[in-house]
């Protein structure tokens, strides 16, 4: 074991100096990946048992104005099959969710012009008329202020926005110009401070990737103190510029997932699809290493195949809502269990986030530079 000394420092301080980041995510080796897993896993069950989260994933349109170039939603591949769901087949969706169990839905999208913000407003407000007992996610990418937060009054509790990259130079290798850094930080800091629960998060084996971008993503969570992070490996998609690039080390993964669940002790994290889409146990070890969330797939199964965001991405199997006896199955094997509680963010474990977002606020305006 070589980095033992920064693993128990960040679950101790829950902080490192961006050298010892480097250090750590450049030098480790598969004991220090088994014992950030234990600690992660200690961890785990002393803030959530051996709960494991579900959240509904509604893929709801894959039109997408973005043109980034690891997607294969991208506006510039030709090729995808763009499907735009109508709001009665949404709450087919969430009526069906609601049977099995679901407390949460999540609808996902492309950043699609034709789902505006009336529109968006109108979708929101029926689904918490209709089911006021769940939880709703938003994951629909970069919104004016006044739309977040019309958005969140009419009844939206959550949002994830990946921020890709903490590295501005490298967001540049990831995406066009139209897009930035600056924007994306903007965005996340209005989304935390207009009330939702809020989630980062990045792609492992980004091209361009490097210790030293990593060490700032981490720095970076620290630093916004999110309520949730969704982490999982790049996959290459044919039809974009990145196409011939290689996928996310999945043990990379295995081991960003134990070390973000050391310093944000109680955030939820999700072992993600694409987790178990390049391991066929990547879903459970995924958990192992410290995750407690899992995002079933509750979409239609007629578009399922067509929101390929990269390729072969799973739908059918454990990951799909309507299998969830099998991912019940799958979970009590390693000694979890699926909950259907809506597992919103402890409350009275805010106050430190507040502290570090003010210094946060400070921090960032140097790092946009
Ligand atoms: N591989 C893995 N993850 C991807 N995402 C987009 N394209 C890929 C890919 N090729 C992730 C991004 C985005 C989320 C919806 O999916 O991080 O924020």
């Amino acid at each position: 074991m070589k980095r033992k000394t920064e693993i128990d420092k960040l679950e101790r301080e829950e902080h490192l100096e961006r050298e010892e980041w480097i250090e750590l995510l450049t030098g480790w080796d598969e004991e220090d990946r088994a014992y950030a897993g234990e600690r992660a896993r200690e961890i785990s069950h002393r803030y959530f048992g051996n709960r494991i989260y579900v959240r509904g994933l509604i893929e709801f349109t894959s039109y997408c104005r973005n043109d980034c170039y690891y997607c294969g939603l991208r506006r510039s591949n030709t090729k995808a099959c763009r499907y735009r769901l109508p709001e009665a087949e949404i709450l087919s969706c969430c009526e069906a969710g609601y049977g099995l169990g679901f407390r949460t839905f999540v609808l996902q999208g492309g950043e699609d012009s034709g789902y505006t913000e009336d529109r968006m407003i109108a979708l929101i407000r029926r689904i918490k008329a209709l089911w006021p007992d769940c939880a709703l996610t938003l994951s629909v990418g970069e919104w004016e202020e006044e739309a977040y937060r019309q958005f969140y009054e009419a009844g939206a509790d959550r949002y994830l926005l990946r921020h890709e990259t903490a590295d501005s130079v490298h967001y540049e290798v990831l995406h066009p110009s139209d897009m930035s850094l600056a924007h994306r930080i903007d965005c996340l800091q209005k989304l935390k401070a207009i009330g939702y629960q809020t989630g980062c998060g990045f792609m492992v084996g980004a091209p361009g990737q490097t210790g030293g971008t990593l060490a700032k993503d981490m720095s970076f969570i620290e630093e916004l103190h999110p309520h949730m992070a969704g982490i999982g490996p790049f996959i290459p998609h044919r039809d974009t510029p990145f196409g011939k690039n290689q996928r996310g080390s999945y043990k990379l993964t295995l081991f960003l997932l134990s070390l973000l669940r050391i310093m944000e002790k109680n955030i939820l994290l999700p072992a993600t699809t694409a987790l178990g889409t390049i391991c066929d146990r990547g879903r459970e070890e995924g958990v192992l290493a410290g995750a407690n969330v899992i995002m079933p797939n509750l979409s239609p199964v007629a578009v399922r195949e067509k929101y390929a965001i990269y390729e072969n991405k799973l739908c059918t199997g454990e990951e799909a809502a309507e299998h969830m006896d099998r991912l019940q199955n799958s979970m009590r094997n390693i000694g979890y269990e699926i909950t259907f509680e809506r597992g919103d963010w402890k409350e009275r474990q805010r106050e430190k986030g507040k502290e570090r977002t003010r210094q946060w606020n400070i921090n960032m305006i140097s790092c946009r530079r």
